[in-house]
């Protein structure tokens, strides 16, 4: 399959639409124009993008829970749970939807009503269709954001677009690697195209959709320069195709100085290559996901690892955060565990609001070794792409120019990995090909060289291992065992 980053035509787009509504009898006869009328009706308050813009311009840092149950009614007492305490909503998918599985998330609606609750680990959109799903839309006051990992999303996001949400998750790349073992590149990065086409078409009609590719990734010591290259990457995917309100994310990795150096140069380097690209009209706000690795089962110690989280995004100046909860360990939270996981993250973020940005001498070179990384994964890409973007990152993929730790994805290389070094900060244990500068690779080398001299070891695998499931054991550094 042939692919390159062009905007996708009107009459290719309309074309391929009527197979998007065909796949599901929710999507028959679906109406733009309807979609259109009642998204010009929301009020300023449920729009997502004239939220987001507000925090950018006072500085405040926003939360945002993950949410999501079967059945609708349910679905909205979820929500309205949370409204109180929460800036924006979620509405998580399951995961029969997130794989197009439509029958079995039927089947799943169905044994959920019988049972009296949830028996989907989300909320199935597509099935409810576009009336039922403006319910939720109608009952909560706050901007309500579509979250869920979907390699195809195209019929997903026609209805949600339709139902009233005006925030969608995901991209070509990020709800692929990580998501799914057998879809190419080349396919999620087409079907991420109408996605954003259709975000664009909105557009056209003045309403603003606001898009967010999914930062965190495999969610396991992903270096920053990584998830950066991928968001700079969806970021102009999504500007080509008409796109104008742009979160880019990035999952904590743990050490205090390289978190807060992420979020800074994640904006520094999108505003950059968006700029360089020949993009100038566009919004962009930063997305801090708490700790998405393995969590302690203790709750206590959950609400350490939330509350860390929270703190990192207000130093940061993260426009927003996505909380966990004390059970996370444990799977789908309780709505009251949920709550509980917002206000422990109001607290800190309310009480660091009041206090001056942290500016260490540190903070500088780590943020010039991100971007030294991004910039040397970036012109790789272009020149494997031919200056096209969208070849460039499925050539970038093939030969392990991006190569993504701990990802699932076949068409993901899986040779480099990482490690921490003495402080916390991921670092690179064997880079695979990725294309770094020499003295930048002998950095990561030295780091990790400086820990193993303290543990009495050398740098290995195991350590790697350790790490994993450190911050689930109550450290961040994977120690041995003395
Ligand atoms: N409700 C609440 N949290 C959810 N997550 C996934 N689905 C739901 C849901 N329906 C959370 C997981 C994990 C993150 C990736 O998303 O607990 O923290």
């Amino acid at each position: 399959m042939e692919i390159e980053n062009r905007k996708v035509t009107r009459e290719a787009f309309f074309r391929e639409r009527d197979l998007v509504l065909a796949a599901w009898p929710t999507g028959e006869g679906l109406s733009l124009e309807e979609g259109f009328r009642y998204q010009n009706s929301l009020p300023e308050r449920k729009r997502f993008a004239a939220v987001l813009n507000k925090a950018e311009e006072e500085g405040r840092v926003l939360i945002q829970p993950r949410a999501g149950v079967a059945l609708v009614d349910e679905h909205i007492k979820l929500l309205k749970y949370l409204e109180e305490e929460s800036d924006l909503l979620p509405t998580t998918i399951d995961a029969y939807t997130r794989q197009n599985r439509y029958k079995e998330a039927e089947e799943g609606i169905r044994r959920s009503e019988a049972a009296g609750h949830s028996l989907l680990n989300g909320f199935p959109a597509v099935n409810h269709g576009p009336e039922a799903c403006r319910r939720i839309i109608e009952s909560i006051e706050k901007p309500v954001e579509i979250r869920h990992g979907t390699p195809d999303a195209r019929l997903l996001a026609e209805i949600s677009f339709t139902a009233g949400f005006n925030s969608f998750e995901g991209g070509g790349i990020s709800y692929n690697i990580p998501y799914a073992k057998k879809v190419t590149l080349e396919q999620s990065i087409r079907d991420w195209q109408y996605c954003d086409r259709l975000a664009g078409i909105y557009e056209e009609e003045g309403i603003r959709i606001n898009r967010e590719p999914f930062g965190p990734l495999s969610g396991t010591l992903v270096l920053p320069y990584i998830s950066h290259s991928v968001a700079i990457i969806e970021g102009l995917l999504a500007l080509e195709q008409g796109v104008k309100s742009l979160t880019l994310g990035y999952g904590q990795a743990g050490n205090m100085v390289q978190d807060i150096a992420a979020i800074q140069t994640l904006k520094e380097l999108a505003h950059k290559y968006f700029r360089q690209m020949g993009y100038e009209d566009y919004e962009l706000s930063t997305v801090f996901h708490q700790w998405m690795g393995g969590f302690p089962e203790d709750e206590a110690r959950a609400f350490s690892v939330i509350s860390w989280g929270g703190a990192i995004a207000a130093f940061a100046g993260a426009t927003k955060v996505i909380v966990k909860t004390p059970h996370e360990a444990m799977g789908i939270p309780t709505k009251e565990a949920n709550l509980q996981g917002l206000k422990s993250t109001r607290q800190i973020i309310q009480m660091l609001g009041d206090q001056c940005a942290i500016n260490i001498a540190e903070l500088a070179r780590e943020k010039e070794i991100i971007h030294r990384e991004v910039d040397a994964v970036m012109s790789a890409v272009l020149e494997a792409g031919g200056g096209d973007i969208a070849r460039g990152a499925v050539k970038a993929f093939e030969a392990g120019i991006i190569d993504v730790p701990f990802a699932p994805a076949a068409c993901n290389m899986g040779k480099l990995l990482p490690v921490r070094d003495h402080q916390g900060a991921v670092r690179i244990f064997d880079p695979g090909n990725a294309p770094l500068p020499d003295d930048v690779l002998a950095f990561h080398r030295d780091q990790v060289a400086e820990r193993a001299a303290a543990e009495e070891r050398d740098p290995c695998f195991q350590m790697v291992i350790d790490d994993i499931y450190a911050i689930s054991k109550g450290r961040l550094v994977g120690r041995p065992h003395k």
